[in-house]
């Protein structure tokens, strides 16, 4: 675990490892349209929380790009889950940087709302939704900053599935 401070002050923490294995307030799954699993990060967290999430999924009516929604966390370790659905990348064209902002918007927005103590997110749309990570850890980086400085105190974590995406954070 590092901890990154950005020039302004505010503090993100980075983690390599399984998003499902964190003991926190909250993880951030990336999600699709339909809420209802799939593969990546979403398949990992549905498999790990079972039935149950997919349960209380089904009863969302699904999520439009760029919003949130929260559920339970079943047999998770971690108390909620997060559902943000992230653009998927057609070049830059398409308000993909501003769909992915509204994730971290809306997902910090949660969790303020919702008074989390914690909250740890996976990499939004940098895997089969082919968002250039670079570009979406600077994304997350200044939006996650905004509510800190705005006043969200509590522990931000940034999850990363590789030693090799930590570094776009760094
Ligand atoms: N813990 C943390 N990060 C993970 C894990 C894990 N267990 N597994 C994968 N990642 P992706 P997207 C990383 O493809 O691009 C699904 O089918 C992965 O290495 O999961 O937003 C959904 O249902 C990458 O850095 O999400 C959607 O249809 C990051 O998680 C679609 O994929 C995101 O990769 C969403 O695509």
């Amino acid at each position: 675990m590092k901890t990154i401070t950005s020039e302004t002050g505010e503090k993100i923490k980075i983690v390599v490892g399984d998003i499902t294995k964190l003991e926190v307030d909250a993880i951030v799954n990336a999600a699709n349209k339909t809420l209802l699993g799939g593969g990546g990060v979403d398949g990992a967290i549905h498999t790990a929380a079972g039935i149950g999430l997919l349960k209380e999924c089904r009863t969302l009516g699904g999520c439009n790009v760029g919003q949130s929604k929260m559920t339970g966390a079943y047999q998770l370790p971690c108390k909620k889950v997060i559902h943000t659905v992230g653009p998927i990348w057609y070049g830059g064209s398409d308000n993909e940087r501003k769909m992915l902002e509204s994730c971290y918007d809306t997902a910090m927005q949660l969790a303020e709302e919702h008074h989390l103590k914690s909250i740890a997110f996976s990499c939004i749309s940098t895997g089969v939704f082919g968002f250039p990570k670079a570009e979406a850890a600077q994304i997350a980086k200044r939006v996650i900053c905004e509510h800190i400085r705005n006043g969200y105190d509590g522990e931000v974590i940034i999850c990363c599935f590789s030693e090799d995406d930590a570094r776009y954070y760094m």
